[in-house]
């Protein structure tokens, strides 16, 4: 009612409601290589597109005279009522889309009440964004580093945050094939950075000093401030054109700390060789549940399972990791089969509103998780934006639960939809 009451008022809103006109007036708000980052995917986007096609041959078959005055949209994840089945997937380097980046996105998810999932490649520390939300729900994204310190630290911290959960996300040891990034000379260092989780930890500060030190010999023992290793950063990805602009640039500058912060960036950024075994690793550093984000085939769910996670999410990155690849929606049934309610499903790549939202939860999600609409959203009117884009998909959820003749998320299952 909040939406229709705006428009009887005349109040227009801050981001376009429909999803082309929202990416149409992202694209116009950033920079080309911000988009081209935003919107690509792998390859020539045939998994993009599939995500979508998936969506498209399942239809919501309406039932009607069933009393939907009162329609509850919650579900209970991981031992929590939830208001709505929401969440905000991980979105990295979301400097790219607007300067508050993360914060007022996690401003958005706690005037909305929707657990935000914070990035591994944030642009602002996830301590900066937890005070943002206040006692909202946030969970933490991880990328498993080659360095097992940095790995610990993250996840210490994100405890320390009051995350409630720890996401693994294992579909990214090694970066896709993005070819909008290629055509427009990818490089993360001159387009963002997405390196604050970083440059604010203990543990990679002393990484980088340690690879300093040794390659001065093992004599010099530099102070590695997060400012200095932000100004590194800057440093390395400006070249020598950056101005002169404050004490943490010279002093980077006088050292090989751009060099050395790089590279320790570069090191332990990923870990292709990353296995089942390295898991049990996690419930030494953290009594936190750990979801595995990434699962699409249904094998590797019941070894999920043997290996005791909390939770899975359904997902295929968006379609920017392997192209030609698996929609979501369509690996979504095989995997929920296999766990058998036994822990939380949750679904993301390709949901673009409440409909799609529905139709999720009707093949068997438990929660499903917005992308790139909200990062649109962020980039066309900051947290507004943000606010706006999912409210919207809430709004539209519940009209599509009522009209389809349903009170409740729990009456939604097999029988609400039909193949197309
Ligand atoms: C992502 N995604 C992502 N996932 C993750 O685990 N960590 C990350 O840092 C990022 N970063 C990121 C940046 C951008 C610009 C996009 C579009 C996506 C994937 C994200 O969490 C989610 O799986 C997809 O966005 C879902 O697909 P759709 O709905 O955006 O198509």
């Amino acid at each position: 009612s909040e939406v229709y009451r705006a428009g009887l008022s005349g109040i227009r809103p801050a981001v376009p409601v429909d999803f082309g006109a929202l990416e149409r007036a992202a694209r116009k708000a950033v920079s080309t290589e911000a988009f081209a980052y935003l919107a690509g995917g792998a390859g020539a986007e045939a998994t993009m597109a599939a995500n979508r096609a998936a969506f498209a041959r399942w239809q919501i078959w309406p039932r009607v005279l069933r009393d939907v005055s009162e329609r509850d949209l919650s579900i209970e994840l991981l031992g929590k009522k939830r208001a709505t089945p929401f969440m905000l997937s991980p979105i990295g380097v979301a400097e790219m889309a607007h300067p508050e980046a993360d914060v007022a996105v996690g401003r958005a998810a706690a005037a909305l009440d929707v657990p935000y999932l914070l990035s591994n490649q944030a642009s602002r520390p996830m301590e900066e964004v937890a005070a943002a939300m206040g006692s909202r729900s946030r969970w933490f994204q991880l990328y498993w580093s080659a360095s097992d310190q940095l790995n610990a630290s993250f996840v210490r911290r994100a405890e320390a945050s009051g995350c409630e959960a720890i996401v693994v996300t294992l579909d990214t040891h090694l970066l896709g094939w993005r070819t909008r990034d290629l055509d427009a000379a990818y490089l993360p260092f001159t387009r963002g950075q997405g390196i604050a989780q970083y440059t604010s930890d203990p543990v990679f500060a002393e990484l980088v000093r340690q690879r300093v030190a040794a390659g001065a010999g093992g004599g010099a023992r530099p102070k590695v401030t997060p400012t200095l290793l932000a100004s590194a950063f800057s440093i390395a990805r400006a070249g020598a054109r950056t101005p002169l602009v404050d004490g943490g640039v010279r002093a980077a500058l006088r050292s090989p700390l751009p060099r050395a912060a790089i590279e320790t960036f570069l090191d332990v950024f990923s870990n292709p060789a990353l296995t089942w075994g390295d898991l049990a690793k996690l419930r030494e550093w953290t009594k936190l549940p750990v979801l595995l984000k990434g699962v699409l085939h249904p094998d590797d769910a019941a070894q999920a399972l043997d290996h005791g996670v909390d939770g899975i999410v359904v997902s295929n990155h968006g379609g920017r990791q392997v192209d030609d690849s698996v929609a979501s929606l369509d690996a979504l049934p095989g995997v929920v089969e296999r766990v058998g309610g036994r822990v939380p499903v949750i679904l993301d790549s390709g949901v673009r509103g409440g409909a799609d939202a529905f139709i999720a939860l009707a093949r068997g999600a438990t929660a499903v998780g917005i992308g790139r609409p909200y990062v649109y959203g962020l980039a066309v009117a900051g947290a507004t934006g943000v606010r706006e884009v999912v409210r919207n998909h809430i709004a539209e959820f519940d009209l599509t639960l009522g009209l389809a003749g349903h009170r409740s998320v729990a009456e939604i299952g097999p029988d609400s939809l039909r193949a197309a």
